[in-house]
């Protein structure tokens, strides 16, 4: 516990780990990061930002999807959505990975590596938004630390809460649409035929997004403990077990999806629990489907050839429960 005394401290206030009224109360504050207003402003960031990546490899005729798009897009987007200065955005991203690496490999044999990494990414991103916090709640701006910073300081609260929740969301938002992204390349590349679907009618890329988390959920489990003995499904579990809830699985049942293992882009209905059933479902729902549609539609128009670079091999990711998906996916095009 010692090696990991500012993980805990940052991870323990997170409204993730709260149960209401707790988590009622920092879920409607969170809420007011994510106005109308805002979510406006976030479209131009994405393409943007999209676009840029994109250029640096436009002339090499192959990329990696994992580290030259998808391991920075996200972190890039929501580190501008909050106003996070320019020098320090890779920073951040490198404090994401190392929290999720250790929060997603518990059974690891490099666990006391993963340990202190995690800690150390934990104090000094705890740090620098503090900081930001401070800074914003003297001269605000439209970002949304500045509209979360605001919200609190509108109801008069401590503002010892907030740089948890901000991490939560900066964490949130970068490692599972990073995994989203390869594991979308992979599936449209190993199925032509819906790849060629999309390619040729465009207009399908929402019902497309929604199969690709269904078919290779990128947080395939969250967790819970039981507040009572519970029994489902007639297995009997005491209070106060640890329950893994197989969000990938659910995403496969037969009972629920005709002929689960198909990738069929325009699936419908399509209920899958991707973002996750009840009160915490993903606060980022919007913000997700707005970046998975935009780099989708880019990737496609500006690589239009995209295919399986046939030299190289796709890594997909086995350290991991928590997030399923690729460390590396060359591709050519
Ligand atoms: C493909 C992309 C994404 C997927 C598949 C996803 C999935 C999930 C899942 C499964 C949960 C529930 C975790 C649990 O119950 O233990 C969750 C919660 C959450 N997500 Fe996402 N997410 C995505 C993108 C985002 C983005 C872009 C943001 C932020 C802008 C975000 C912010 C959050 C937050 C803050 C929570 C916690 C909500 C709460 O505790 O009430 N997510 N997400």
């Amino acid at each position: 516990v010692n090696l990991i005394q500012n993980f805990i401290r940052v991870n323990s206030k997170m409204m993730i780990e709260k149960d209401p009224p707790d988590h009622t109360r920092l879920r409607k504050l969170a809420n007011q990061g994510f106005t109308t207003r805002a979510i406006e402003s976030w479209q131009y960031i994405i393409q943007n930002t999209t676009d840029r990546l994109l250029d640096n490899v436009q002339n090499h005729g192959s990329m990696d999807i994992v580290s030259d798009l998808s391991v920075i897009l996200p972190g890039l987007i929501i580190a501008e959505i909050f106003g996070v200065p320019e020098t320090q955005r890779a920073n951040l991203i490198e404090w994401a990975i190392d929290m999720g690496t250790f929060w997603g490999a518990p059974g690891s044999s490099n666990i006391e590596e993963y340990a202190r990494k995690a800690d150390l990414a934990a104090a000094q991103f705890s740090e620098l938004i503090s900081q930001l916090i401070e800074e914003r709640g003297r001269q605000p701006g439209t970002d949304m630390i500045s509209l979360l910073t605001v919200a609190y300081q509108e109801q008069g609260l401590n503002l010892e809460e907030l740089p948890s929740q901000c991490m939560l969301i900066l964490n949130a938002a970068h490692l599972t649409t990073a995994d989203l992204i390869p594991n979308g390349v992979n599936a449209l590349l190993h199925h032509p035929e819906q790849l060629q679907k999309l390619q040729e009618n465009p207009a399908l890329i929402n019902p497309a997004v929604e199969e690709i988390i269904r078919f290779d959920t990128p947080a395939p489990f969250v967790f819970r403990v039981a507040k009572q003995d519970l029994t489902i499904g007639g297995k009997h579990i005491l209070k106060g077990s640890v329950i893994a809830l197989g969000l990938g699985a659910a995403n496969h049942d037969p009972a629920k999806f005709d002929s689960p293992e198909v990738f069929n882009i325009m699936r419908s209905p399509n209920e899958h629990l991707g973002f996750a059933p009840g009160i915490h479902f993903c606060l980022g729902v919007v913000l997700a489907r707005m970046e998975l549609i935009t780099c989708f539609t880019t990737l496609l128009r500006r690589l239009p050839n995209l295919r399986f670079d046939p030299d190289k091999q796709a890594i997909p990711r086995h350290t991991s429960l928590v997030f399923k998906g690729f460390d590396s996916l060359p591709i050519k095009f």
